[in-house]
C-alpha cells in the first residue's frame, strides 16, 4: 500500500477545540498555542474572528494571537467568515486565513446565516483583502458526508462547492466531517469522485469523532493519496452548531497511526500528550485520546 511520504498536520484543537468550552482563560489558550509548538507543531489554527454573539469563546482571539511567542516556522491560521473578520486577522498578523461554508444548504444557514450562494459571494472581498496582503488561503467543506439538519450528502454537492473555492483562490480545501458520521466507504465514494476533479494535494481532511470512526477513515484518505489531515490535540472540539458533535480526532491518534505506517511528522508524541493534558487540567476533562490515555498510565505504572 502506497501511503504519502510525508503527512501535513493542521492542529485545530484551540480552534475548533476550544469554541464550545467557556471556561478557558485567554492565558490558558495561549499557553496551549506555545505548547503545540513546542511539540513540533507547524501549522496551527489559533482562533476565529468571528461574530462574538455567536461565538464568544472566540472572542479573545486577536489577544490570543497576538501574544504568542512562536519560532518563526510556525504557520498560524484563523477563521474569518466575512470581510469584517479578514481585517480583524490582517490586524493579528497571521499569515493564513480559513474562510468556511458548506455542502449543505441548511448547516451553512445555521452556522453562519446565509445560504452556500451567498457565502461564496461574502468571501470574494476576503479573498480580495487576502491578496493584497500577501495571504494564502485555506477553505473548509463541512457535513462533506452528512449534516445534522439535512441527513445524507451526496458527493456532487460536495464536489460542487470545493470547486467555487477553488476557483476563488483557495490553496486547499480541507472536507469536515463535521458530526462524525463517516465511514471509509463514504469517505472512499466522496473521495473517488474529488479526486477524478481536483489533485490530492489541494484537499485535507478534517474528521470529527462523534462515532468512533475518525481514525479509521484518515486510513482510507491516506491510502486514497491524502496528505493534509486536522485534528486537535486530546481530540478537544465540537461545532457549536451541529449540536452532539463530539471533537475532531486527537491529534495525539494520528501521530501514533502515522508512525506505526512509517510516515515521520517531526512531531514530540509526549510533549504533543502532555499539552493535552495541561489544557484538559483547565477544562476539568480527560483528554479523549487513548494514545494520551495509554501513554498517562504507562508513565504511572
Ligand atoms: P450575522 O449576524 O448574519 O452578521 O452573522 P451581520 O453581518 O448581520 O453582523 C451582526 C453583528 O455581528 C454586527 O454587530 C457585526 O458587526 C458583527 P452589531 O452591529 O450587531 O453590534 N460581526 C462581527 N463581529 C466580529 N467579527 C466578525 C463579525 N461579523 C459580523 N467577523 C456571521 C454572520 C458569519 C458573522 C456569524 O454567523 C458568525 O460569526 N458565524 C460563525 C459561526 C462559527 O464560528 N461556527 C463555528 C466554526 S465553523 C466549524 O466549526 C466547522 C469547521 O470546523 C469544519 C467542520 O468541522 O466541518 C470549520
Ligand atoms: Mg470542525
Amino acid at each position: 500500500m502506497a501511503y504519502p511520504s510525508s503527512v501535513r498536520i493542521v492542529e485545530v484543537g484551540a480552534r475548533d477545540g476550544l469554541q464550545n468550552e467557556v471556561s478557558v482563560t485567554t492565558a490558558q489558550k495561549i499557553k496551549l498555542i506555545e505548547a503545540l509548538a513546542k511539540a513540533g507543531l507547524r501549522n496551527i489554527e489559533a482562533g476565529a474572528f468571528v461574530s462574538p454573539k455567536w461565538v464568544p469563546q472566540m472572542a479573545d482571539s486577536m489577544d490570543v494571537i497576538t501574544a504568542l511567542t512562536l519560532p518563526d516556522h510556525v504557520e498560524l491560521s484563523a477563521l474569518t467568515p466575512n470581510l469584517k473578520g479578514a481585517e480583524l486577522a490582517v490586524q493579528s498578523g497571521v499569515k493564513e486565513f480559513a474562510i468556511f461554508t458548506a455542502a449543505s444548504e441548511a448547516f451553512t444557514q445555521k452556522n453562519i446565516n446565509c445560504s452556500i450562494k451567498e457565502s461564496i459571494e461574502r468571501f470574494l472581498p476576503v479573498m480580495e483583502l487576502a491578496k493584497a496582503h500577501n495571504i494564502r488561503v485555506r477553505g473548509y467543506v463541512s457535513c462533506v458526508v452528512g449534516c445534522p439538519y439535512q441527513g445524507e450528502v451526496e458527493p456532487h454537492q460536495v464536489l460542487e462547492v470545493c470547486k467555487q473555492l477553488l476557483a476563488l483562490g483557495c490553496y486547499e480545501i480541507s472536507l469536515g466531517d463535521t458530526v462524525g458520521v463517516g465511514t471509509p466507504n463514504k469517505v472512499e465514494r466522496l473521495l473517488d469522485l474529488l479526486l477524478q476533479h481536483i489533485p490530492s494535494d489541494k484537499l485535507a481532511v478534517h474528521f470529527h469523532d462523534t462515532y468512533g470512526q475518525a481514525l479509521t477513515n484518515i486510513h482510507k484518505a491516506l491510502e486514497m493519496g491524502i496528505s493534509v489531515i486536522d485534528s486537535a490535540v486530546a481530540g478537544l472540539g465540537g461545532c457549536p452548531y451541529a449540536k452532539g458533535a463530539s471533537g475532531n480526532v486527537a491529534t495525539e491518534d494520528v501521530i501514533y497511526l502515522l508512525e506505526g505506517l512509517g510516515i515521520s511528522t517531526g512531531i514530540d508524541l509526549e510533549r504533543l500528550a502532555s499539552a493535552g493534558w495541561e489544557i484538559c487540567r483547565a477544562l476539568n476533562k480527560k483528554p479523549v485520546s487513548k494514545v494520551s490515555l495509554a501513554l498517562q498510565s504507562k508513565c504511572s505504572a
